[in-house]
């Protein structure tokens, strides 16, 4: 009795901002990318705030943040409103329990190690095509939005086998939709968050029509066999497309942003260039088909996989992810109530703790001085599906362009980043190829 005591009084109650309509602290959050930082300074760890109405707990930390993943039980998924109608009920996304792990065991058919060596030449000849145009090219081209249509490519096109006009129109609706995710879910007429639901309608004919007509070999989706829920019924086509919109959502945006912040290290750091290139140059462009997944790997490439992890690490694609208490719990010694929405910031996170971490240095994960437990791809029972398929694509086309081009960058224009809903660079990073 008196131990149980001792142990719940060591707990300390869980701090708050005092927010209670949220509205300065949501402007607050948009606007200051240390947002979350400057109170995690002032209230430790973990603490509370409002975001428009939203009682929010923030936590950074490997302690705090390993506390609550490890306590699976206790935690469900969580996306904000807007998140969550935009995918829609049956987006795995949205699920919890038996129902999200029996589709995430469908999801994960398209990115077992067998189906990324049949996407790889796909990729390749992706990367090559851009290399021609950047070569080509007269004018300045924005490389971040080239990256952007190469994400959205790799799963249209590689992963779900659609072609030409139907994936143009797609990703035409798709950044019309990615515009509202984090916006205010109320559709009014002419509003971001009316047309991102008119464009789901449209995304979501598109997909319908991809599962009706003969799967097309080139993608990956013959590779969904036994679709099966969890009470082990076939899956309906409306819950299909569903887990297809969100990969489509989960994975360009994220992807597109790594690459275009890295491109954007490379090109203002010319020192960091010139060290990356020393181990390219010894790489073989395009990979062995068979070892696609490995030949650019830590052991073979440790210098790419250092600067693919600083970019994560310093401007991680996912700046925060959430949960969703069912039970009281402690995490980092602090008591949160059940009921609680908790968004792990990753971005806070990252930058906390011994150290130049405000710097970009990928020579510290080779020198094994990084005090941080990087999660770019989040953890526990809903860890990234395409975690593999992303590091397949950075690397590729890192390698891919560095072997067959030098960029150099325009100078005129705006390095800085935007935040949301990914880094990435504010005029779009102009670059033209050197002859
Ligand atoms: C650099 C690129 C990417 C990053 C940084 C990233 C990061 C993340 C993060 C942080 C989560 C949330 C994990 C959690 O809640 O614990 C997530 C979930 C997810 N990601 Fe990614 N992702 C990337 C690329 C991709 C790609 C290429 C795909 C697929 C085409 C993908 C598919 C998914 C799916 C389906 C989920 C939901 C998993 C679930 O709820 O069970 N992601 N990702």
């Amino acid at each position: 009795m008196q131990r149980g005591w001792m142990a719940k009084s060591a707990h300390r109650p869980l701090p708050t901002t005092g927010a209670l309509t949220g509205t300065l602290e949501a402007l607050a959050f948009f606007r200051d990318p240390t947002f979350a930082q400057r109170r995690f300074k002032r209230h430790g760890n973990v603490f509370e705030t409002s975001m428009l109405g939203q009682p929010m707990v923030f936590i950074q930390g490997e302690q705090a943040i390993n506390d609550l993943l490890s306590q699976a039980d206790a935690i469900d998924g969580w996306w904000p409103k807007s998140v969550q109608q935009l995918l829609g009920r049956h987006s795995l996304a949205n699920r919890n329990g038996a129902s999200h792990k029996a589709r995430r065991k469908v999801v994960a058919q398209l990115f077992s190690t067998s189906a990324l060596m049949r996407y790889g030449p796909s990729i390749i000849e992706m990367v090559d095509d851009l290399a021609d145009e950047l070569k080509n090219a007269t004018r300045p081209v924005p490389l971040a939005s080239k990256m952007r249509g190469f994400a959205f490519s790799v799963i249209a096109s590689t992963v779900l086998g659609l072609e030409g006009t139907d994936r143009d129109e797609m990703f035409l609706d798709f950044e019309i939709w990615t515009k509202a995710l984090f916006s205010i879910p109320i559709a009014l007429p002419g509003s971001p968050f009316a047309k991102a639901l008119k464009a789901r309608k449209r995304l979501l004919e598109r997909l319908r029509k991809v599962l009706s007509e003969p799967i097309n070999c080139q993608g990956g989706l013959d590779l969904l066999t036994g679709s099966l829920d969890e009470s082990g019924i076939p899956l309906t086509d409306e819950d299909l497309v569903e887990q297809l919109l969100l990969l489509l959502f989960a994975g360009y945006e994220t992807t597109a942003s790594a690459l275009s912040c890295l491109m954007r290290e490379l090109l203002i750091n010319p020192p960091i260039e010139a060290w990356l290139r020393e181990e390219i140059d010894y790489l073989s462009w395009p990979p062995t088909p068979q070892l696609v997944s490995i030949d650019y790997d830590t052991t073979n490439a440790p210098r790419l996989d250092a600067m693919v992890r600083e970019v994560m690490r310093l401007t991680p694609p996912v700046g925060g992810f959430f949960r969703r208490t069912k039970k009281t719990l402690v995490v980092d010694g602090v008591v949160i109530p059940a009921n609680r929405v908790v968004q792990i910031a990753l971005t806070a996170s990252n930058r906390n703790g011994i150290g130049d971490l405000e710097a970009f240095r990928p020579q510290r994960h080779i020198d094994n001085d990084c005090s941080i437990t990087l999660m770019p791809f989040g953890g526990g029972e809903r860890i990234c599906l395409g975690k593999s398929l992303a590091e397949l694509e950075i690397r590729l086309m890192v390698v891919g362009l560095l072997r067959q081009l030098q960029l150099v960058v325009i100078q005129d224009q705006d390095f800085t980043l935007q935040q949301l809903p990914s880094p990435f660079p504010q005029d779009g990073l102009l670059v033209k190829a050197q002859n």
